[in-house]
Parts: C-alpha cells; sequence; structure tokens
C-alpha cells in the first residue's frame, strides 16, 4: 500500500491528511474516500481500518480537522464550529482535485458528513455514516437513557461528581469509562490507533464543541439538529452503528428514515466502532455498498 502526507493551507492554518492507494489495484474512476474522525476533537488515527479499502481500488484520504492531531491548533476556540468543519473539507477537497468522493463519518463526522451533504452533495458520490447523527438533541437523550442503565454505584458516582461540575476527578473517570467499555468500544483491548486518539483528543476542540465527556454534551453542537432535512439529501447512503452504540440505533433509524433510499445496517457484536469490534464483517459490509454503486 502506498502511503503519502502532506497538508493543505485553509485560510491561516494547515491541515494534516494521510492518503492511501494501491498502485496494482487502483481503479481511477472510483475515487477517493475521505474519511471523517468523530470527537469532536479526535485525530484521524482510529479509522485507519478504513484504508482496507484501497484493496478495492479506491484511494482513501484521512485528515485531522481544524485543532486536532497534527493540523493547526488556532487558539480562537470560535473556530471550532460545524460550519467552518464543512468549508474546511470543501477546501480540502478541491486543493487535493479529488473531484466528487465518497464521504465517510465516524460519530462527529457522521453529522459532520450529514452537515457538508446539505451544502455540497453534487460532489458526493456516496455517504456512510457509522455512530453519525442528525440529531445532537436525540443522541443526547439516548445516551442519558443508556447511562441509566449503568450500575447503580456506577450512577451514584457520576452523579455526585456532575453535581460538583468535577469531571476530570479520577474516581468519575473511572466511573466514566464502564460506559465507554460498553457503549464506544467493546473489545476488550482497544486496539493502539482508537487509544492513540482517544489520548491525544484535542481539550479545546472538545470542550468546545462536545463537552466534558462523550454522554455530557453542553457544548456548541448541543442543538445542532437537522433531521428535518435529511429529505433534501439524494446521494446513496450507508448508515450503519452498532447494537450497543451510545450513538443509539434510535439516532441511526432517525437518519435512515430521512434520507430516502438509504440503506441501515447495524452490527450486533459492536457499539461505537464496528470497524474495529466487527472489523471484517464491516469492510464487507461497506466495500459492497461502494462496489454497488
Ligand atoms: N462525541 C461523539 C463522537 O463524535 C458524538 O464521538
Amino acid at each position: 500500500m502506498n502511503e503519502t502526507e502532506g497538508s493543505v493551507p485553509v485560510g491561516k492554518y494547515s491541515i494534516y491528511y494521510r492518503l492511501f492507494s494501491e498502485p496494482g489495484k487502483r481503479v481511477p474512476e472510483k475515487g477517493t474516500v475521505v474519511c471523517l474522525h468523530g470527537g469532536p476533537g479526535a485525530t484521524h488515527d482510529y479509522l485507519l481500518p478504513m484504508s482496507d479499502l484501497v484493496s478495492c481500488g479506491y484511494d482513501v484520504l484521512l485528515y485531522d480537522q481544524l485543532g486536532c492531531g497534527r493540523s493547526s491548533l488556532p487558539r480562537n476556540v470560535a473556530l471550532f464550529t460545524i460550519e467552518n468543519n464543512v468549508e474546511e473539507l470543501e477546501v480540502l477537497r478541491r486543493k487535493l482535485r479529488l473531484g466528487r468522493i465518497h464521504l465517510m463519518g465516524s460519530s462527529y463526522g457522521g453529522l459532520l458528513a450529514l452537515a457538508y451533504a446539505l451544502r455540497y452533495q453534487r460532489n458526493l458520490r456516496s455517504i456512510i455514516t457509522e455512530g453519525g447523527l442528525a440529531s445532537v438533541p436525540l443522541a443526547s437523550r439516548e445516551m442519558q437513557r443508556l447511562k441509566m442503565q449503568l450500575p447503580d454505584a456506577v450512577i451514584r458516582t457520576m452523579e455526585k461528581y456532575e453535581e460538583a461540575g468535577d469531571y476530570s476527578n479520577a474516581e468519575y473517570l473511572k466511573a466514566v469509562e464502564v460506559f465507554y467499555r460498553r457503549h464506544v468500544c467493546r473489545l476488550s483491548v482497544w486496539p493502539p490507533e482508537l487509544v492513540y486518539s482517544m489520548e491525544h483528543i484535542s481539550s479545546s476542540v472538545y470542550n468546545t464543541m462536545n463537552g466534558p465527556n462523550e454522554f455530557t454534551i453542553i457544548g456548541n453542537i448541543r442543538y445542532w439538529d437537522i433531521s428535518d432535512r435529511l429529505g433534501e439529501i439524494c446521494v446513496p447512503t450507508l448508515v450503519t452503528g452498532g447494537k450497543y452504540d451510545e450513538v443509539t440505533p434510535v439516532v441511526a433509524r432517525q437518519i435512515h428514515r430521512g434520507v430516502e433510499d438509504s440503506k441501515l445496517l447495524i452490527f450486533n457484536e459492536s457499539s461505537h466502532l464496528p470497524m474495529w469490534e466487527e472489523r471484517e464483517r464491516f469492510f464487507e459490509k461497506v466495500s459492497d455498498f461502494l462496489n454497488s454503486l
């Protein structure tokens, strides 16, 4: 597999990317699958399984959104918005001359893919979401429901520190970990790429856009809800998620119902990251979808 890395200037800032291709298998007409990481604030690293798609002839592009990973980290947190992430992707697509792309988004990346589609769907060949969301309020309500299903002692610990606003207390973080092991990634050993993305999450972006943790979304995306506009999206779309996903199947079904002719696939052994939790099956289903276009 060939890999090139580089950065693209977007306004005053630079956006870091990695482009994967397989020279012997590359089919130029198949185009590029651009992958959007979640968080918001994570890094591209945990999306590396997507590069498996080079074996089907696609190029695969991963990048770090503004303020994340190896891209620039501006001090002005007002720049961390969904609208800016949409425009940044558009600049990247144009500057790298990617033409019409397949757009894959994990979690917040899925939200971003749908937001991009509402503005630029003419530039898309397809959309794939993994644990993506169209409505943050719905996803938040669902996460609260999952939280209330945790063991009583864990809930009590969470509530104690949440009332005090002490989101970084070690005891609180231990309780949060219980939620993550159930609803973010259920593998007993988390892959190093995922650990890297979690450990290098940009606290500046995460706190501004998301909040202190996955199920406490109090950042600037908290009211985002484009569920009543999903009917405007006319791009072939595959909606995926895990049965135990923190962004629950209820949220996935909302996207599926809204985007006409979309396909829905819930992975029964997975939570938020079927790409890791059921890597082979995920790859098979995603490549089937892409190859059917
Ligand atoms: N915080 C969630 C994610 O992007 C929505 O991973």
